[in-house]
């Protein structure tokens, strides 16, 4: 099945090197028969955040935002390719996230994640997951970790090194089995973690709860939730808020 795939890369900088992994990611894609477009900030230059898209009047927003609503709109899936900036994502990327919200409603996301040294960007990858939760598009169980990406990629993003090409197979095989629905599990949908509703509470740890339950939409309240939401995504059971402080 062909997917219209959207890859938003996430950095601004003259001297730049996640697009040549943004650039990786296309190709890889293209490979499997996906369309695919890559947005690119520098390409798109986005003023810093004053109204986001569905602010404007119908008809009145700015043609580069009404463009991408419209890729956005269309997308089947998306995947953001992110640097680590502080321990955090790159402000271009959260800029070119923000404008919008519903646009992204309700399809997956990949992260493809990098820096220049060894872990690859994952702590950045982390607060992502959060991100892309609250923007209706949570990301599949698997990162893409790139660690020392000025080494990875030539200009045009082909890669330096097989392993490249052997771990982004599985990785987009995750991607296209989400978008496709994996077959719930019985019971799926059935737990609710909440203080607020005991009959339904169930407990376990993140793994055993979604062994148990499958894929499923989850709601958690308490401010432990936030924490929740990356141990979740990565057990493959992304999890839907309803964020309260605790009493
Ligand atoms: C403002 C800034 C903060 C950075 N912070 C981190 C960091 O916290 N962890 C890390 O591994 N690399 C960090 N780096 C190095 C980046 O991983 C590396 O420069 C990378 O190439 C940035 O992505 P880009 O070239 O696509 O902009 C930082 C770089 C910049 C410019």
């Amino acid at each position: 099945m062909s997917l219209r795939c959207v890859i938003l890369d996430g950095s601004v900088r003259q001297t730049r090197q996640g697009i040549k992994a943004a650039r990786f990611v296309v190709e890889q894609l293209a490979r499997r028969g996906h369309t695919t477009t890559l947005v690119d900030p520098l390409e798109r230059p986005l003023p810093l955040l004053d109204r986001m898209y569905k602010e404007y009047p119908k008809g009145e927003a700015p043609a580069i935002l009404e463009a991408l609503a419209e890729t956005y709109r269309r997308a089947d899936a998306f995947v953001i390719v992110s640097g680590e900036y502080n321990n955090g994502i790159p402000p271009a990327l959260k800029n070119l996230l923000d404008h919008f919200l519903e646009e992204y409603f309700f399809r997956p996301s990949a992260i493809v994640c990098y820096s220049a040294g060894a872990f690859g960007g994952v702590r950045a990858a982390m607060q992502l997951r959060m991100t892309l939760g609250e923007l209706g598009m949570p990301s599949i169980p698997s990162i893409f970790p790139i660690p020392h990406v000025q080494d990875a990629f030539d200009d045009r993003g082909a890669a330096k090194q097989p392993v490249f090409e052997q771990r982004i197979g599985r990785f987009l095989d995750e991607l296209e089995m989400v978008r496709q629905g994996a077959p719930p599990k019985a019971g799926a949908g059935d737990a609710l973690l909440s203080r607020g509703a005991p009959q339904n509470r169930t407990s376990g740890s993140s793994t055993e709860i979604s062994t148990k339950y499958g894929a499923a939409w989850w709601i958690v309240s308490s401010a432990t939730g936030m924490s929740a939401s990356v141990s979740f995504a990565g057990t493959g059971c992304p999890v839907g808020f309803v964020a309260t402080a605790s009493p």
